[in-house]
This record gives C-alpha cells, structure tokens and sequence, in this order.
C-alpha cells in the first residue's frame, strides 16, 4: 500500500460524486439522495482524490460535426418522458434496448453482445476469440475480422455490438474473461482495439470498447447483495481496483486512448469499484480521463447491472443506464431504475440539469446519425427476441414492433475467412525435428476429450468433459451453428490424401491411466500421435489453475511415453502451464486459443502446412504457474461492506515486463511463435522525424484519442527482413522501446512499440518501418500530469519476439 505521501505524488485518482468522497450505492429508495457511507477511512488513501466536474458536454468535433447536428436537431423535439427513455435500458427483443419514437421516426438501439459473434441470434457465425485474434498479430485480420462481426450484427438489426473488450488487459494469468480481449500488453491490444471498432463502424454498427476500466478479476466483480433485503441491499460491495496514476496511464487506459481516437460510438463501464468508488458512476475515470483527457465524443453505457445511483452516476459521467432495472444485473425492471422517471423528475426538481440529460442523448444520437443508421436500417430479427434468456417476452413493460423476417441466414461467405483467420491465430511453440507440417502420414493416432464433436448442445455456456472447445463462456460466447472438430477435419483429410489412418481415444482418463502401447495395439507405430487439450474459462469466475483441464498433462505424459512423435493441440482461453514442453517425445505444441467454428480445419491447415504458422504469444508462458505475479483477490477474511480490495502494487509490472524485471527465465516469451521457414532481420535504422522535440507536447486542443500531439510520429524505425528458410511465410518483426535511465523508477525494461506482419517468399527481403508516436516515447509524468519524452539515451530493439532482439539502435530525443 503506498504511503499517503507516494499517495499525493501518484495523483491518484478520484472517487467522488458531487464533490464529495462517495463509496457505494444508494442507501434508501429515492435513487436520488444517497449519504456518504459511514466508515470511508478504510478505502485508505485511494479513496479520496480530487472530483471532476461537471461532466464534460460533447461539441461532436473531431468528424461529427454534422452528426452533432443532427442530434441537436433531434434532441429539440423530445418530451421529457421521451428524454428518459433515450438514457434507460427497457428488457425487449435485444440484450439491451431504447425504445422507438416512432413519431420522430426512430426506431429505438438494439444492443448485442458480444466480442466473438452476435450472441443472441441463429444463422450467425462464430469469429476467433479477441485473444486468438490478437494472436495473429495482424492489422488486416484484426479489421477483416471486426467488419465481417458487424455486417452480421446490422443484418440482425443491431445497432450497437457490445464490443470489443480492452479490460480486462490481462493483468492476471488467472481472469476468467483475458480470452475475450487481447493481448497482455496495451500496444497490441491498442492496435487491435482500433482495428476492430473501425470494422465493425464502416460496417455501419457501432462499437464499444469495454469494460472501462480495471476490470481485471471476476471474483466479487459485482456487490454481495442481501438474500433477504431488497434488490439494492449490499452486504459487501464489489471488488475495488486500486491503481496508481501512471499505472493507469500507461497499462489499463492506454487501449482506451486507441478506442477514442477510432471514434468508438459508445464505451462500457465496468461493475468493480476503482479506487474505491463504482467504475459506472467515478467522475475521474468518467469525466476525467474519458471526456476530457482522451475527448471522447460517445456515450458511457454501464455495464449490466453496473449502475449504483442516479444522479450521482449522471453527474459522474454514465450516459445510459443498462439493461435499465435495478439490481445484480439490472434484472429487475419491475423494481424501478436508477433511471427513467426518476431522471425526469431530477431535471424537473432542478437536481439536475437539462443540459447534462440533453448532452447523454446528444452523445448516443451523434455515432447513431454519424452512422447513418436513420437511413434504411435492418429490422431485429424477430429470432433473437424468441432466443434471449435474459429478457424473455413475459418481462417486457414495453412494446415493440417486431416485423421482418425471422431467422435470417447472416453468415455470408464468413466461413472461409474463420477458417484462414484461425489458422493465422495458431501459435506453434515447438518444433523439433521438424515433425510439422505432416507429410501425408500413413498413421495418425489422436487423443483427448478435446478432439471430436461437443457433446452438450451448441451454445458455450458451460464447460462440458467430451468435445471440442471454440469458445469461452459468458457473455462473450457464440451459439454455433456448426463446429468443425479437429477430428472430422483430420478424418476428412486423410479421406482426401487417401493416405492416413485415424484412431482415435477420447475419454482422458482412460488415456491417463492407461498404457498407450496397450491401447494402440497395432504392430506399426503412429507416425504420429495428435493430442487435444482444453481449457476453459468463462465470464463471472476466474480460473482455478493454469493446466489443461481433465487431466490434460497426464493424457500427454501418458501418450508421449510410448508415442516419440506426440504432438500437442491446446484450445484454451489463453496462459497454460506447459509441464510437457521439454519432453524428448512432445515434438510439437501448438496453442490454437479458442478459433471459431472452423476450428478443425483451421488447425488442419497449419498441421499439414496448407497455412504456414505465422501467430505470436499475446502473453507470456512462464516456467509455473506460481511464477506469474498479481493474482486475482479471491477472498477477504473480513467481513466488512467495503474490504474488497485489489492493490495494483506491481504497477506496470505486468507480464513480460514482470518476468523482464526481474530476470525470470520463462518458458515461452511475449511475441514468441515459429514458422516452417526461416526469417532473418538486418539493417536497422531510426530517422527522426520532426526536428525539435519538446520532452513535453504542444497542447493542442482535444481530439477523439487525446491532445493530438500526442499520436505525432517522432521517429521511424525500419529494418530489412528476409525469409532465409525454404517456404513462403509471415513473420512479425517487433519493435521494443527500453526507455533512458532518466525516466522515473519502476518503468519497465522494455516495452513493445510496434509490430507488422510481413509475408515473404523464398529468399525474398522488404524493409518494414514502425513509426513511433510521441505516446510511444513519453512516460506519465503524475506530477505535471502530462505524457513526458524523458532526456538521455534510448534503446530501440527489433527482433521475432520480446526475447528474441536482434538488431539495436540508439536515439537521443531530448538532451
Ligand atoms: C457483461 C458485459 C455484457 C453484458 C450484457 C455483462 O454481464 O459484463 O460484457 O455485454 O453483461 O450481456
């Protein structure tokens, strides 16, 4: 815990609402008068840092000009009543919904989950998981993939996709929900955040980035609330992510940058408190860092269930109340809202000004009209209505008008690109003796629970002991319409070569505990032996382990004692412990994450080299599990209403900057992945770009994604790189920044600072250059609370992964 004097230099950041320090929900009915809890000393110094207000009112600049416009327009000719429904969640047909007006000709928002696939729907596909996107390390991809999501959430007649998710970062090996973002890393996932928001909004459908901000356990995410008391009584409040100011800066709100400046439509809030105050009404992050530091122009729609007070949260920065009710996850509309009547009756009190309720509805009509989606918008599919459990029809209070065709096909041709986007995403982490790409083996044998068809229904909601993984769980599944298994499309394959013979064993433990040599039984020998694993994780709990599940480690010991070819398959939501990886007879080991529907054809291609590999680590593989460090809090042995506390004590040191600083071997780095070819890096240069370089930036006005100064290029770096190998592939040089020793303690040893995928024949170079930002060369100065670009010398390495750093160069940018 720091000091309160580390406290004041941190600037930590604020908790409070309406200028007083404010820890919690309301504690009567009236939604509107709350009363300071009675013991906030135990928040410690986290809890009482500086208040922003007011809430920021958008001006639509930075391109929304005329959308602004638009809205303003729109805004004149609402009721108060009308105003209320604009900002507050109603249970209908979609996740989330804001009725229609029909007599101003709109249609109301259809809000769908999720990061993977439009969740609640038939005849949709399901995509790659964010972490297996992330995976690739491809901007093309990470775009292709986010535009291909939107086109079949507008066909379904959402308008607002519940995606994609920056938080949690991966702060934690253990978080149940990594798989649903990222990257371990705010680079990477920055890039992927933009790309993605850019697909899904020139596909005409808005994007959110969520879940903002510190959401990084699921454990006690939301209150403890009283079995016996009302809907809004809270035994013990939510966890509470406590971070420092440049830990904030640099790591968690870092994508967010990148989310703004993509003109992201909407941002969700998340359901933890942050530094002692609810992330859905905490005026630092929401006024504060949101609207005003990165110019946001959107809205804040709080995560379900997230909103713990009315005026307070409007006052503090949310803009729309979702699903609109009250209690664990807003399920409750009949108990009333924090919202609704309750913000009509605010204004008209004189609580709270009509200003600020015109500025949350200019702020969701502005990306509405920016979007053009007044124009000609699909109806919602009248299927999702039928297909969703959270709000089923009985619990609607409110009409709509459910015409248009049910169940429409909205898969188009997106087969083929999941399939070619999974294989990007596989990482192959092993290689020996080159035992991948298979050359049309005689004899395959395949082992695991992993391997063959699901055996519990389509929709990914539970884990389940026989079949195939593609998915997590949670809010951010998919519902398949189909899912290729590792072994139909193996089966289909050695069909196809006319060549292989598949057996296979499916039950682990019976693999485990048995002798494979018993099992084969055959006098020739598998040329090889394929082994499924899985691993599941899923939204609400965080995992218990880092193996495989089912006994994963045993099925392979088991199979590589008597198979000298094992080759090994994960589908898992991310880190796992590889106990496995040195085995003389473990001759390969691909993580394949969790890919989509197409997941067997997808990992067929890359075993059979139709795909060369070409994916990276998003994260670090460490040696043990007890080698990571931040794990989730899991409990507190008080019982306290607010002693759920998670301290962000390692600060930036997160993954491969953890391991980095403190010299820990690990097993497969951040960035690590091979291919069937060969790659070389030479030639590195770095050419500044501007010729003055203040350590601090121009302040210019705000723009969507900061002070604009900010994203200026100060530097490009390029290299050479050649394919030395024998076949055409991609690789993905990478860029590190280790910052001058000027820079304040606790920066990390390096940092990445660029990457690009680069697919090359044969004996075939191309100089590829990053371009750094002056974001990407200054550190978080909490003092003067700017970005600074630090005096002295820096190191920029490139190479093929954060350990793999071929080639340096120096630079002065301040003296
Ligand atoms: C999740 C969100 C999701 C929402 C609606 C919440 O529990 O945290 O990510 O979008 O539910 O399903």
């Amino acid at each position: 815990m720091p000091t309160v004097a580390q406290f004041f230099l941190c600037g930590l950041l604020a908790v409070s609402a309406r200028g007083q320090d404010y820890d919690g929900s309301p504690r009567d009915e009236d939604a509107f008068s709350y009363v300071q809890p009675e013991n906030t000393t135990i928040l410690g110094p986290y809890g009482h840092s500086p208040p922003v207000f007011p809430s920021p009112h958008a001006t639509g600049s930075g391109g929304w000009e005329e959308a602004f416009a638009q809205a303003q327009d729109f805004v004149a000719q609402l009721t108060p009543e009308e105003k209320a429904d604009m900002v507050t969640g109603q249970f209908g047909p979609c996740v989330g919904n804001i009725v229609a007006i029909p007599r101003l000709n709109f249609g109301g928002l259809c809000l769908q989950d999720g990061p993977l696939a439009i969740r609640v729907a038939d005849y949709a596909s399901v995509f790659p998981a964010g972490v297996a996107a992330a995976s690739t390390w491809d901007r093309k991809i990470l775009y292709e993939r986010g535009f291909a999501m939107g086109e079949e959430f507008k066909a379904k007649g959402a308008h607002v996709a519940l995606a994609p998710v920056a938080g949690p970062l991966g702060r934690s090996a253990y978080s149940g929900r990594n798989w649903e973002g990222f990257a371990a890393d705010p680079y990477l996932t920055g890039v992927a955040m933009e790309e993605t928001i850019r697909g899904f909004q020139d596909a005409g459908v808005q994007a959110t980035a969520k879940h903002f901000v510190g959401n990084e356990q699921e454990t006690q995410r939301n209150p403890t609330y009283d079995p016996d008391g009302t809907v809004t009584d809270v035994l013990q409040e939510a966890v509470s992510s406590n971070i420092d100011d440049r830990t904030m800066h640099e790591l968690y709100l870092w994508p967010f940058a990148n989310a703004a400046r993509a003109r992201v439509a909407s941002v969700m809030c998340s359901y933890q408190r942050l530094n002692g105050s609810y992330a859905c009404e905490n005026s630092k992050i929401l006024n504060g860092l949101l609207k005003q530091e990165l110019g946001f122009q959107g809205y804040v729609m709080s995560d379900w269930g997230g909103t713990h007070s009315g005026v307070a949260s409007i006052e503090g920065g949310l803009d729309m109340n979702m699903p609109g009710g009250i209690g664990a996850y807003g399920q409750d509309p009949k108990a009333g809202s924090f919202f609704g009547g309750n913000v009509t009756r605010a204004v008209s009190n004189g609580t709270l000004p009509e200003s600020r309720l015109d500025d949350m509805i200019l702020r969701i009509m502005t990306p509405y009209f920016w979007l053009g989606q007044d124009r000609d918008y699909p109806t919602i599919d009248p299927s999702s209505a039928d297909l969703n459990t959270f709000s089923p029809r009985s619990e609607w209070l409110r009409e709509f008008n459910l015409t248009g065709p049910r169940s429409r096909d909205v898969r188009g041709d997106h087969a083929s690109l999941i399939r070619r986007h999974g294989a990007e995403a596989t990482v192959l982490l092993k290689n020996k003796n080159n035992a991948l790409p298979l050359r049309a083996p005689k004899t395959i044998a395949v082992f695991g629970n992993d391997a063959a068809e699901n055996t519990n229904g389509p929709v990914n909601q539970d884990t389940f002991e026989f079949g195939t993984l593609a998915a997590g769980g949670g809010s951010g599944t998919g519902r398949f319409t189909y899912l290729v298994s590792p072994l139909a499309a193996l089966n289909a394959r050695a069909r196809r070569d006319g060549t292989s013979l598949v057996q296979y064993w499916l039950n682990n433990k019976q693999v485990a505990t048995s002798s494979v040599s018993d099992l084969l039984g055959v006098p020739t020998q598998p040329e090889a032996c394929l082994v499924f694993l899985k691993t599941w994780a899923a939204e609400g709990e965080d995992r218990a382990h880092l193996d495989s599940d089912y006994s994963g480690n045993e099925v392979v010991a088991s199979v590589a004692k008597t198979c000298n070819n094992t080759i090994v398959v994960t589908h898992s939501s991310g880190i796992n412990t590889l106990p496995f990886a040195n085995h003389p007879n473990v001759t390969a080991i691909l993580a394949a994450h969790y890919p989509g529907q197409e997941s067997g054809n997808s990992i067929v291609d890359v075993l059979y080299g139709d795909v060369n590999p070409s994916g990276r680590l998003p994260y670090t593989i460490a040696r043990n599990g007890s080698d990571y460090n931040a794990p989730p809090t899991t409990e507190v042995t008080t019982n306290g209403k607010y002693d759920w506390q998670s301290w962000f004590d390692e600060k930036l040191e997160i993954d491969y900057r953890y391991f980095d600083a403190h010299n820990i071997p690990v097993l497969y780095e951040f960035g690590f992945g091979l291919s069937y070819t060969k790659f070389n890096i030479s030639n590195v240069r770095a050419e500044r770009v501007v010729q003055a370089i203040p350590s601090t930036p121009e302040r210019l006005p705000v723009q969507p994604g900061g002070n604009p100064a900010l994203w200026e290029t100060l530097y490009n770096v390029s290299v050479s790189v050649t394919n030395t190998g024998p076949v055409h592939g991609a690789t993905v040089p990478q860029l590190y920044v280790t910052f001058p020793d000027s820079t304040p303690s606790g920066t990390p040893p390096k940092q990445l600072r660029g990457f690009e995928k680069v697919a090359l024949e044969p004996g075939e170079s191309r100089v590829v250059s990053f371009a750094l930002a002056r974001r990407d060369l200054s550190y978080w100065d909490v003092v003067s609370q700017e970005w600074v670009v630090p005096e002295g010398e820096f190191t920029l390495r490139v190479g093929f992964s954060s350990r793999d750093l071929r080639e340096v160069v120096r630079v002065t940018l301040v003296e």
